[in-house]
């Protein structure tokens, strides 16, 4: 089996690539200098020459702050490098596995958010990535996840041990609830999705929904640093150009109806992230 993997210099596109490393499968592994997805006559060309079984699509521009400030940039790539990428799957007959966001929904549900509620975002990251999710062909993949943490790439984990290492204490906001996702972990179920080319929408997500004070808090602890440095604060105390979503949680519900073992508890993957990059 043949996999094209985007993104593959991403925190998870790494992780991907490392799954996928068995003799069974052949990995293309393509980066943003490899294959710009807004460039679709390079996309094409790559995908086609390729000719992949499967392509899983997790290149995407990530910075939420900056997408408010570039809408057109964010939309070129998140909505219009997804199109390109729907295109040379049609091409060859690729099953296409596109990666999203939680920030599809505004964050206002009571309760965990289903695959099949209705999007509603509330950043241009969000729209563009939903934008995106429109440009996948019926039949293929949708996988959506959330507070996205892997040991390559920047990350809130790295983000709360720097600041340990700079400062004696600081506030972290804790009136926003969603579930920390590992990329080892994520790699693994997205893998299963794609070799079997399961269709339709599924959430993703390390069990255990906490907020970002909770996460925070057991970053230090398992990191061996006093907890206590870090005190809750609220969004309102913490003013960000894009607005992050109050309710995050994503029921894993598809992937659990579809037969599988819901992914860790998150404090499992966190310990092991924090072994492997300390
Ligand atoms: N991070 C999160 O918390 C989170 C949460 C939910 C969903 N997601 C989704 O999960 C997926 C993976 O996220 P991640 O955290 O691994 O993101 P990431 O570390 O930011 O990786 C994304 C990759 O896409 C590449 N890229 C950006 N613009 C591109 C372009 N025009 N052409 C080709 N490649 C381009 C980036 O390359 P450069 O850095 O060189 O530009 C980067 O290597 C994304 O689809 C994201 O939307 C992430």
């Amino acid at each position: 089996m043949r996999v094209l993997i985007t993104g593959a210099g991403g925190q998870l596109g790494h992780d991907l690539v490392d799954t996928f490393a068995e003799v069974r499968y052949e990995v293309v592994a393509t980066t943003h200098a490899s294959m710009d997805l807004t460039d679709r006559d390079a996309v094409l060309s790559t995908v086609v020459s390729a000719e992949p079984d499967v392509i899983i699509h997790a290149a995407a521009w990530t910075a939420v702050d900056a997408c408010e400030a570039d809408p057109d940039r964010a939309f070129a790539v998140n909505a219009v490098g997804t199109r390109n990428v729907a295109e040379g799957a049609r091409r060859t007959g690729a099953h296409v596995v596109y990666i999203s966001t939680d920030y599809v929904f505004g964050g206002t549900k009571d309760g965990p958010y289903r695959e099949w509620d209705e999007p509603a975002p509330h950043t241009v990251y969000g729209a563009s990535k939903l934008a995106g999710e429109r440009e996948i062909d019926s039949g293929h993949a949708i996988v959506r996840t959330s507070w996205v943490c892997g040991a390559n790439g920047n990350n809130f984990v790295k983000t709360m041990l720097r600041l340990a290492a700079e400062r004696d204490t600081w506030g972290v906001v804790d009136d926003q609830r969603g579930c920390p996702s590992f990329t080892a972990d994520l790699a693994v179920a997205i893998k299963r999705l794609a070799v079997g080319r399961l269709p339709g929408v599924f959430h993703l997500s390390n069990q255990g929904p906490t907020t970002w004070y909770g996460f925070a808090c057991a970053i230090l602890e398992a990191a061996g640093h006093d907890p206590q440095r870090i005190s809750p604060i609220t969004t309102a105390d913490y003013p960000v150009p894009a607005p992050r979503p109050a309710n995050s949680v994503l029921d894993n519900g598809a992937w659990r109806l579809a037969g599988f073992e819901a992914l860790d508890e998150w404090h499992a993957p966190l310990a092991r992230i924090i072994k492997e990059i300390t």
